[in-house]
């Protein structure tokens, strides 16, 4: 046999990685299209800066050799992984190629997906995974359950060192859903993602019910009912600038801050339209997100979640150009009372900011808990401890600012002073108070009411003196339990000070393995 030459070695090389390119070939790529779903390596390239992907294990097969599967080789093994950059900064990706073998994940397929998983933590870089996958590929049996348990077990080691992303770009079934859940955000593509632990034949053939894959796992579904996905994109263009844009609000790992991004906004602008944004009165409604756009750098707040539990706002923004995590009361829903979806929300987003050294603001106006049979049954008690679990163990800047009702418990729980706030400022509004004033006046002065010759005029009397004493900032303030009080005009560049004040803290807890979070 003659030697070949280096140019033929090259050019065997170049078609080999072509073929290995091809996925599963022209007819499943069609196929693909026809689903409305671009192909794995469409999907990098629209993530990553242009020319930046870098890809690993191209040429990756599977061994198994049960039921024919020796004879459906295909070159990188139905993932294609690498890494690349996003605004110039590096990311570790994997995308599920739905056209091998259905994107199934057999033992080389996780092993490549493990590789790329212990790369970015060990180079301290974010991980996002596209998921397009029919699932653990059956004819490798238990050698396929191994590699999902190989990803979940890294998933946890990972959890809040880098930050690790998820996208449902077409079917998660099975167990395999567990691995998004693991991560710090799932985005789900409308109409081709699809997340479900038992898909509807099965369900019709246990429980005789019949649903749709959509009503069990769409994005809409997790998006809006299960809060399962944290966030939604209409299609894929929408898609990729999310996951590039919420990189943006993210450090690449826990020890580094989030990047600062410049901006021509001055932080020491006032807001004159803040001074009506909030009505006096506590009963009225508004929307919270139209106080916190006049707040952030150039009106930019990125909403994580913003489908699912929206009596409480969380998301990102900027206040001179730093990073901030935003938790806030929605008085337009359910008057901003916390519930046990509210607080299942508002604590993971204060421990992804906290992990991440992201400092967090809290924008408060909080009525309570909200009562009811199905909330003291669904454990609000556990799941509302978790949110002052969360702020108490949080040790990133905390800056609390009242904007009008802060009652009771709920007070406590949206990062009072006492849970370790740093700077807590109030506006004139603010009502500090352990209840509204009616429900107060009812209760102290009951026998008073009932006795006297009016009881509606005395009632009213002695709310109005109940208001008096309570419903303002002041009373707090004389405790110093307010730092500042401030005018609503001002709210940009106070925080701005807050926050810059508190950058150099530092927090040292007792040494523990890790505490018990309430469940
Ligand atoms: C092996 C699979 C596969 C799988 C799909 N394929 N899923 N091969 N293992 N899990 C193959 C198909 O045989 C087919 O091969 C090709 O991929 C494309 O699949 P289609 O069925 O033609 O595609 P489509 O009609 O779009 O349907 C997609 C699908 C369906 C709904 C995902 O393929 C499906 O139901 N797959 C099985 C899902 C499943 O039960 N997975 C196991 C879940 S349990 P050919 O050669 O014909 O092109 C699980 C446990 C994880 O994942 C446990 C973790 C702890």
């Amino acid at each position: 046999m003659s030697e070949k030459t280096i140019d033929q070695l090259c050019e065997a090389l170049l078609s080999r990685r072509e073929k290995a390119a091809q996925g599963g070939g022209a007819k499943a790529v069609e196929k693909q299209k026809e689903k409305g779903k671009m192909t794995a390596r469409e999907r990098i390239a629209s993530l990553l800066d242009e020319g930046s992907f870098v890809e690993i294990d191209e040429f990756v097969t599977h061994r198994c050799v049960n039921f024919g599967l020796e004879k459906k080789l295909y070159e990188g093994d139905g993932v294609v992984t690498g890494h690349g950059t996003i605004e110039g900064r590096l990311v570790y990706v994997y995308s599920q190629d739905f056209t091998v073998l259905g994107g199934s994940l057999g033992e080389m397929h996780a092993k490549k997906i493990c590789k790329v998983m212990d790369m970015a933590l060990q180079n301290g870089v974010p991980v996002v995974g596209i998921n397009d996958s029919g699932g653990a590929r059956i004819q490798e049996a238990v050698d396929a359950l191994s590699g999902y348990g190989n990803i979940f077990f890294r998933n946890v080691k990972a959890s809040g060192v880098v930050p690790q992303i998820s996208v449902i770009a077409g079917p998660c079934a099975g167990g395999a859903v567990y691995s998004p859940a693991l991560t710090d955000f799932t985005l789900m593509v409308d109409k081709i993602g699809i997340m479900h632990i038992t898909g509807p034949a099965v369900i019709k053939s246990v429980t005789g019910e019949e649903v749709t894959s959509e009503q069990i796992g769409g994005a809409m579904t997790h998006n809006r009912v299960s809060g399962v996905a944290q966030l939604f994109a209409a299609d894929e263009g929408e898609c990729w600038a999310q996951v590039r844009k919420l990189l943006s609000y993210l450090p690449s790992n826990n020890m580094e801050e989030a990047p600062h991004k410049e901006t021509e906004d001055d932080v020491y602008r006032t807001v004159p339209e803040l001074r009506g944004a909030v009505p006096t009165n506590p009963n009225r409604g508004y929307d919270v997100r139209d106080v916190i756009v006049k707040v952030v750098d150039d009106g930019d707040f990125f909403e994580i979640q913003p489908y699912w539990a929206q009596n409480i706002v969380t998301g990102f923004g900027r206040v001179g150009g730093k990073v901030i995590g935003i938790i806030a009361n929605q008085a337009k829903h359910m008057a901003g009372c916390l519930d046990i979806d509210a607080s299942d929300k508002a604590s993971r987003h204060i421990r992804i900011c906290d992990a991440y050294n992201i400092p967090i603001v809290t924008f408060e106006d909080v009525p309570g808990y909200l009562p009811g049979l199905a909330q003291e049954t669904g454990g609000i008690i556990r799941h509302g401890a978790k949110l002052l679990y969360a702020y108490s163990e949080a040790t990133v800047p905390k800056i609390t600012l009242v904007l009008r009702k802060a009652y009771g418990g709920s007070y406590l729980g949206m990062c009072s002073k006492d849970l370790g706030a740093d700077v807590v400022l109030a506006w004139p509004q603010a009502e500090i108070a352990v209840m509204g004033a009616e429900g107060a006046a009812n209760i102290i002065f009951a026998r008073e009411i009932k006795e006297s010759g009016d009881p509606a005029a005395t009632r009213a009397e002695k709310i109005e003196s109940y208001k008096e004493a309570f419903a303002n900032p002041y009373q707090a303030a004389s405790r110093g339990f307010v730092d500042r009080v401030i005018l609503p005009e001002e709210t940009r560049l106070e925080l701005h000070r807050a926050l810059t004040v508190s950058e150099s803290k530092r927090e040292l807890r007792p040494k523990r393995k890790h505490a018990i979070m309430p469940h």
